[in-house]
């Protein structure tokens, strides 16, 4: 599930661990107020409170069934002496504590009569809380489990059960308190119903590069079955991830814990827990680690129900956060107002000139009638506003003093704390969809949120911006605004000359952006491996018929270097051939030996420049087969390059002796022992790309060159392993990919351009279509090449290609729906516009060229006409994008500002 719950169980047990002190949430005021002031005085550092709750409730008739409910928040012990976990855990959002906000959506599912809270704390601290809860929701009994060890979600469902089970419930739910959502509890009953399901989970729909950090759901677009779980992927399976909230039956969910307690216990070592009546007592082992071994449901039991129950997903469209940090309160605040806005709350400030909805503020609290306040405003009790004061998208803690004019923007003020008069306490606004509180400013990490802990002091006219402030802190002097003495031209690091480091790289989207516009998938960074692209915008492997004897020349460091600094996520260097016969022209870049790499204007200089500039490079590596020794294509398109140009005419290789036509070269046919040559020397040449520190390697299997000419009947008429059927005609392909793997480091993506058709159906001949690309793609993935570039054509002279905008992006997507999330798919070919470029790879729009998203979009000739292309291209979709410094600052621009 979410990364914040999946923490959760695991946290706890670490800090119990460490001996880590924990702190609890947001309950009854008096109570909560008293343990919050002890933490923030630092009262009960070095205690054990490690804390983590559950809520369980029994009994619910519906239709004469009884069905059971247990609900579980979690609350991680975050570090000690932590501010974010005092803010998080005690702030009102909304003008209440944020598991108030759950046990009002429990409220509303029809006939619960108890809920269980589970935690780690001492009863007393629930108490007043439960009292007050109680009084407001007098038709649900809450009753408090205490957990005296860690035992994770799961674990302490098991160890609760006879509590959970009492009255005989058939389903309950469990919730994790530590999100933000509206909870459509009902709407998960009824699919439960619906599907006469076992269990239920509640999923939304991220980002796709955000979606990593969660649980990652892939769901039966029509039934809604879950089909596979994965806990935090490392690469990208589903944007539909785990809001951490779930409805089981009873006779499902413990059944799964008990076999997941199972497998525990038959590894030697690995003990669950201690509690637990049904394990063998032999198996427990009394050391410090195992007494803390915690079963999580997310990463122990969900994907096995995937596997084999009735597990289904409710898709909500409705608000989710995650309440990870202090910061995130904020957002959450200003979702939970919101909500209260729309359903007419009447605890809500009266909208007027100075009160901007949704606002609340607390009956006791004083504000003047000249200050701005909203939206999404929380005043606490007995907070004192003063004239002129503007605050906005913050939340105001108990008893704080404001004085006028001071102004508070996307921040959280602790209590007793007071802002000086002009003063300024602001933070930077996230995107409302992003779920991280940090942001990157001038090059660097912060806070996105402003925090000030308990009793803090803001001077006059002091400003206070993104960061966060200790308890009792006194801000005195204008903080972050003093110029150091020496201003130093700080040096690319690593590098063997100067050059000013980018940070972040060129062509990285501001985040967020001005006004906290979306940020468009094509400029949202992708991670492949251990490799992330700051951008979906791909440098193609473009010819330049211009090297040396296989050696670059400053030509290819000057077309390269200037699109390369001006930020495409990765760049990929021309065909680079294994062999000199592998070569197209004689003037074609070559990898077939140690001094192509190291020389002068060796393959590593160019890679120095671009991890210069903190750029991405990639190199295609390939063979010509029997389209080698032909001329520069400006000199003509099919003329053989003659020994005397310096050709090789003769010594020209392909699959079988059939020349591409008449103009081309006869190639001599491979035998198996060429064949075996053949992949030496392939896996010499990535043993070099990978020396030279190149970030990417691509295979070259397109446009008739070798290993195009092996995958299709066209050109390949052999009978031997290597010919015939799909299988052999493809088996050199998946060869040359293993061998690759093989000398790669595990971290590293692996690219293949293939063509995705021969354009050559019409000739009723046997081609190469793109149902047979579809078929390699999925043996592709499962050896190992993480992105598929989609191109077509360049086999067959009877070709007849269908040109348009995007004309190859239709068989990408052809691909990608057979490939699903195996593989990464790209798409190539007169794709000139952002917004043509952004509409395929979302699917959506007219220029989208089908439904299916994509991964990566990639460019060739417009880079050459214009090598700022992802500038123009994030002018075109109003993305505001880091540009290299030496460019910017003309511009007027500081990091990250629109040029
Ligand atoms: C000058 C030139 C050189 C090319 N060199 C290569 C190459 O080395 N490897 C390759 O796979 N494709 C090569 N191509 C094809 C391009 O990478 C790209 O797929 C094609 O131009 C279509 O994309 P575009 O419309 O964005 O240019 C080349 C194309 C051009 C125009």
């Amino acid at each position: 599930m979410a990364r914040r719950s999946g923490c959760a169980s695991f946290s706890s047990s670490l800090a119990a661990r460490q001996g880590e002190q924990a702190r609890m949430s947001s309950c009854g005021e008096t109570q909560q107020h008293d343990i919050c002031k002890r933490e923030l005085s630092g009262e009960l550092r070095g205690t054990s409170i490690g804390m983590k709750m559950r809520w369980g409730s029994k009994g619910l008739q519906k239709e004469g069934r009884c069905v059971s409910v247990a609900c579980t928040p979690s609350w991680r012990p975050l570090k000690r002496n932590s501010i974010q976990t005092i803010v998080t855990r005690f702030a009102k959002v909304a003008g209440h504590p944020i598991i108030w906000h759950c046990l009002t959506a429990i409220a509303k599912v029809p006939h619960i009569e108890e809920v269980c809270m589970i935690g780690y704390y001492d009863e007393s601290v629930f108490r007043d809380f439960i009292k007050d809860a109680s009084k407001e929701f007098p038709q649900i009994k809450i009753v408090y489990l205490r957990e005296y060890q860690a035992l994770g979600t799961a674990g302490g469902l098991y160890h609760f059960r006879d509590a959970i089970l009492k009255g005989k419930p058939e389903r309950f739910f469990v919730l994790n308190a530590d999100v933000c959502c509206s909870f459509p509890l009902n709407d998960m009953l009824k699919l439960f119903e619906d599907k006469d399901a076992e269990a239920v989970i509640l999923g939304t729909r991220v980002s796709e590069d955000a979606a990593s950090n969660f649980g990652c759901i892939v769901s039966d677009a029509h039934t809604r079955r879950v089909l596979h779980y994965v806990e935090k992927p490392e690469s990208h399976i589903s944007n539909l991830i785990n809001c951490g909230v779930y409805l089981f039956s009873t006779e499902c969910i413990f059944p799964s814990i008990r076999s997941a307690i199972k497998k525990r216990t038959d590894r030697p070592r690995l003990v669950s827990y201690p509690s637990s009546e049904n394990l063998e007592s032999s198996y427990f082992q009394d050391d410090e680690e195992t007494k803390n071994e915690v079963l999580r449901l997310e990463q122990d039991i969900l994907s096995d129900l995937a596997d084999s129950k009735q597990f289904f997903v409710y898709e909500t469209k409705d608000f989710w956060r995650q309440i990870k940090t202090a910061g995130s309160a904020v957002p959450a605040n200003a979702l939970y107002l919101q909500k209260a806005l729309q359903t007419g709350s009447k605890e809500l400030a009266k909208p007027s000139a100075n009160i901007l909805s949704p606002v609340f503020i607390h009956p006791t609290a004083h504000v003047d009638p000249t200050a701005k306040l909203g939206p999404n405003v929380s005043i606490g009790p007995r907070v004192t506003v003063g004239a002129g004061v503007r605050i906005k998208e913050a939340i105001v803690l108990e008893d704080v003093e404001i004085k006028h004019d001071a102004c508070i923007l996307y921040a959280i003020i602790g209590w007793n704390s007071r802002v000086g008069a002009w003063a300024r306490v602001e933070g930077t606004p996230t995107p409302v969809n992003s779920h991280t509180t940090s942001i990157v400013k001038n090059g660097v990490k912060v806070q996105s949120i402003t925090i000030l802990g308990k009793e803090c002091g803001v001077g006059d006219e002091v400003r206070v911006q993104n960061c966060v402030c200790l308890p009792f802190k006194e801000l005195k002097r204008k903080h972050g605004q003093d110029a150091p003495a020496g201003i130093p031209n700080k040096p690319a690091p690593g590098v063997s000359f100067f050059t000013p480091a980018q940070e972040p790289p060129s062509g990285t989207a501001s985040d967020p952006q001005p006004n906290s516009r979306p940020i468009p998938k094509l400029f949202q960074p992708l991670k492949i491996r251990g490799l992330t692209l700051q951008n979906r915008i791909m440098l193609s492997p473009l010819c330049q018929y211009s090297a040396q004897d296989g050696h670059m020349t400053p030509w290819h460091i000057s077309h390269l270097g200037g699109i390369i600094s001006r930020g495409p996520g990765l760049a990929m260097v021309e065909a680079t051939a294994i062999v000199p016969e592998g070569r197209i022209t004689p003037q074609d870049v070559g990898i077939w030996s140690d001094e192509l790499v190291e020389g002068e204007y060796g393959l590593k200089r160019i890679v120095e420049f671009a991890h210069s500039q903190n750029q991405k490079i990639g190199i295609q590596i390939a063979h010509a087969g029997r389209k080698a020794s032909t001329v520069a294509p400006w000199l003509s398109m099919a003329a053989v390059a003659t020994e005397d140009v310096g050709g090789w005419p003769e010594n020209v290789r392909g699959p079988s002796s059939e020349p591409y036509n008449g103009d081309h070269a006869t190639p001599k046919e491979l035998s198996l022992s060429d064949i075996e040559e053949l992949k030496k020397a392939w896996g010499e040449a990535v043993k070099r790309a990978v020396k030279a520190g190149f970030d990417v390697i691509e295979i070259h299997n397109a446009h008739g060159y070798l290993l195009h000419s092996f995958v299709s009947p066209v050109s390949n008429k052999r009978t031997d392993k290597y010919g015939g059927s799909f299988e052999n005609r493809v088996r050199l392909t998946l060869e040359i990919v293993d061998v690759s793997r093989q000398n790669m480091p595990k971290d590293m993506p692996l690219f293949l351009r293939l063509s995705a058709t021969d354009w050559a159906e019409h000739t009723g001949k046997p081609s190469w279509t793109v149902e047979e690309s579809a078929k390699l793609a999925g043996l592709l993935a499962e050896r190992g090449v993480d992105l598929l570039d989609v191109s077509s054509g360049g086999n067959s002279p009877d070709q007849k290609i269908k040109g348009g905008p995007g004309y190859q992006a239709g068989f990408a997507k052809t691909i990608k729906k057979a490939v699903g999330y195996k593989l990464l798919v790209s798409a190539v070919g007169s794709i000139t516009t952002g917004r043509q470029a952004q509409a395929i790879i979302t699917g959506k729009g007219e220029e989208s060229m089908g439904e299916e998203e994509l991964d990566l979009i990639v460019a060739g000739r417009m880079f050459q006409k214009n090598p700022a292309l992802v500038w123009s291209w994030a002018e075109d979709l109003g993305v505001e994008i880091n540009v290299a410094n030496q460019i910017r600052w003309g511009f007027g621009g500081r990091p990250g500002a629109k040029k």
